[in-house]
């Protein structure tokens, strides 16, 4: 059976629904993004200064690049999850 229904309604739930949810920077060690701004927020202005309270970027890297840019430009991802 070929589903010819569109599903761009589901995907656009899905991304109303992921925005208002906690996003993790880093999988490894279920580092969030929200963790990270308040972090930074609190006086970190460099990765080793988050990392002296997160465990972000410790493991595997892959969240590294991510993690900087909330450092550095704390507004750059999901806006709508900050508040
Ligand atoms: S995803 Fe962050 S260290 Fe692997």
């Amino acid at each position: 059976m070929i589903d010819n229904h569109s599903h761009l309604h589901l995907t656009a739930l899905r991304s109303t629904t992921f925005a208002r949810t906690t996003m993790y920077v880093c999988l490894c060690n279920a580092v969030t993004e929200r963790q990270i701004r308040e972090v930074v927020e609190r006086g970190a202005r460099s990765l080793d200064d988050v990392q002296r309270c997160l465990p972000v970027a410790t493991s595997c890297g892959c969240c590294e690049q991510t993690a900087q840019e909330l450092i550095t430009s704390p507004r750059s991802l999901s806006p709508s999850v900050a508040a």
